[in-house]
């Protein structure tokens, strides 16, 4: 059994993977400066696996801090690195904020991980690296495009950072995972996405819109070249995600090699349009998702979903939960915070 220190521990994508860590013996510490998470998501993760891992309210900016947690837990086997910013628009409007909290956050990560021997890290990149492909489904090999935001920006520059750390020190294991929409709740409805103010994403919004919070969703585009109209994106369950975090750890954990990265497209390998979207939920739910038309979102791409052969074969991982399953824990989560 490994011990993971993970950055970034209880917020939505880090939370479900401690619960799956901890779920097979694995020993965690989380390292989270509660920036867009809650204190109390650390005694939802005990109340679902009945275990407290250690938990260190740090800025991993703070390389002192990150330092002396190193050495308090150590021996450390790998990092599971999901602390960052994540809001595009946010990232257009203050973008120095996600290069310094991004960047930097890595580069400390790295520093502390070099110093403290500890080779092993699974990475949160994004399939925003791929912009809007030219083949789909989209595979690992796809070119990276220019950034639409530096949000995105920040994922392809960390990659490039960890890719050049490996090939100046020959210490460092890592696995790079580029998620496509996580969506959805743990089934306990314990623990889910907590969006602060008007949620950007598409669940989020759908969901509040279903529970009354919001009057109605506005599906941005229904002229793109779809069979509706509407955008496509490939919708991956929070649970099947945080899993292959864990097929990643194993990986790495078992391999002899000292030094070398791998890349990891986690998605279903089906694209599902906005409209379809709104309609399974309502189906699923039998509550109704008022909705309008609206113009496109700036910055928004038409199609993407992923080709997932490698992480099936490599990491011998499988998304499969369905859309129909996945909406519904949506609306369970959002349904026990707001006590409906
Ligand atoms: P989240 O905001 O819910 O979780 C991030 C956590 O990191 C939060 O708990 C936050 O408090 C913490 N954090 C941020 N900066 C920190 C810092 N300097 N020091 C310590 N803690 C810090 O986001 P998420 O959706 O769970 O995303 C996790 C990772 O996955 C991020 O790197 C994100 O960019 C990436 N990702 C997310 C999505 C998505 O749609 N959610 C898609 C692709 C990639
Ligand atoms: C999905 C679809 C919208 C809201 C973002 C980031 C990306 C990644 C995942 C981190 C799009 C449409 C949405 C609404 C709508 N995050 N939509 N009405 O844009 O694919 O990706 O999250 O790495 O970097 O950009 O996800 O959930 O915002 O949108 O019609 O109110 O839903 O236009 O087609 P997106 P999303």
């Amino acid at each position: 059994m490994a011990k993971v220190l993970v950055t970034g521990g209880l917020g939505y994508i880090g939370s479900h993977t401690v619960v799956e860590l901890l779920a097979q013996n694995h020993e965690v510490i989380i390292v989270d400066n509660l920036s867009n998470s809650e204190y109390c998501i650390l005694s939802k993760i005990s109340e679902i696996t009945h275990t407290t891992p250690a938990f260190e309210q740090i800025d991993i900016c703070d390389t002192d801090a990150l330092r002396a947690c190193f050495k308090a837990h150590g021996p450390i086997h790998a990092v599971i690195h999901f602390a960052a910013y994540k809001a595009v628009g946010e990232s257009v409007s203050n973008s120095l904020l996600y290069y310094k909290n991004n960047v930097l956050g890595l580069l400390s990560v790295l520093e502390c991980m070099r110093e403290f021997s500890v080779c092993n890290i699974v990475f949160s990149s994004s399939c925003t690296v791929y912009g809007q492909p030219t083949q789909l489904p989209v595979t690992e090999q796809a070119p990276i495009q220019k950034a639409l935001s530096p949000y995105g920006n920040t994922k392809q520059i960390c990659e490039e950072i960890i890719c050049d750390a490996i090939h100046s020190y020959n210490d460092i294991c890592a696995v790079i995972l580029r998620y496509f929409n996580p969506i959805g709740a743990h089934p306990s409805a314990c623990i889910g996405e907590l969006p602060k103010g008007v949620p950007n994403n598409l669940v989020p919004f759908i969901t509040q819109t279903a529970a009354g919070v919001r009057k109605q969703l506005q599906v941005f585009g229904n002229d793109y070249n779809t069979p509706d109209g509407s955008a496509i994106r490939d919708y991956i369950y929070v649970v099947d995600l945080a899993k292959a975090h864990v097929k990643a750890l194993d990986k790495l954990c078992a391999q002899t090699t000292h030094s070398g990265y791998e890349l990891f497209n986690l998605g279903t390998g089906t694209g599902i349009s906005v409209l379809e979207m709104v309609h399974t939920f309502e189906r699923v739910t039998g509550v109704s998702v008022p909705y309008t038309i609206a113009s496109r979102r700036e910055g928004d791409i038409e199609q993407v979903w992923a080709d997932t052969t490698r992480a099936n074969r490599e990491l011998d991982w499988f998304a499969n939960t369905s859309l129909e399953d996945i909406l519904l824990s949506a609306w369970n989560w959002e349904k026990k915070i707001r006590n409906l």
